[in-house]
């Protein structure tokens, strides 16, 4: 296992249309490799999620673990590490939850996003498996959050008010927990 690099915004990598994986390419030792990576260097960083496309690897994978004790995101929710391969997501509510958002490729800002509260996610899990599955609070931020990586979109793209947008410790001081 490795910590990989992280790409950041002005990458071209992170604005392409990741590769989806073929089915049976997911058992390889090198998806595997990247798999075991990508939740290395999620835990290095205190991400909540990863995609493949911030490690440099245009394809259409995603990691995700959510623990209470994560000191960038404040949450009582705990979602064990979960790996989603070629995902397709589909709003299952109008409703929208706003949430100040933030990536490890887009270094030291967050900003307020607003996304479908409840989706459904449809993908393939680390040994192939089909997945399908309702999501809906924090991880389900997280995983639209992670999917759009893998459409070559950036959280900044949805912030609708950029008064909304923050620096970190201003993030902190002034706008958590509103
Ligand atoms: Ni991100």
């Amino acid at each position: 296992m490795a910590i990989r690099k992280v790409a950041v915004m002005g990458h071209p990598i992170l604005r392409q249309i990741a590769k989806e994986v073929p089915p049976e390419a997911i058992q390889t030792p090198e998806i595997q490799g990247l798999i075991e990576d990508m939740i290395e260097t999620m835990r290095e960083y205190d991400g909540v999620g990863l995609a493949a496309p911030q490690v440099y690897e245009s394809l259409q994978i995603a990691v995700m673990e959510i623990d209470s004790g994560n000191p960038r995101y404040a949450t009582a929710t705990n979602t064990p590490v979960t790996v989603f391969i070629n995902p397709k997501i589909t709003p299952l509510t109008e409703e929208t939850t706003g949430m100040w958002e933030g990536c490890l490729s887009v270094p030291g800002l967050r900003g307020l996003v607003y996304r479908p509260s409840k989706i459904l996610l449809e993908a393939l899990d680390r040994d192939g498996k089909p997945i399908k599955k309702e999501w809906d609070g924090f991880p389900a931020v997280a995983i639209q959050h992670e999917t759009d990586h893998l459409f070559g979109k950036l959280y900044i793209d949805r912030i609708e008010d950029t008064t909304q947008l923050a620096f970190n410790d201003e993030y902190r001081k002034y706008h958590q927990g509103e």
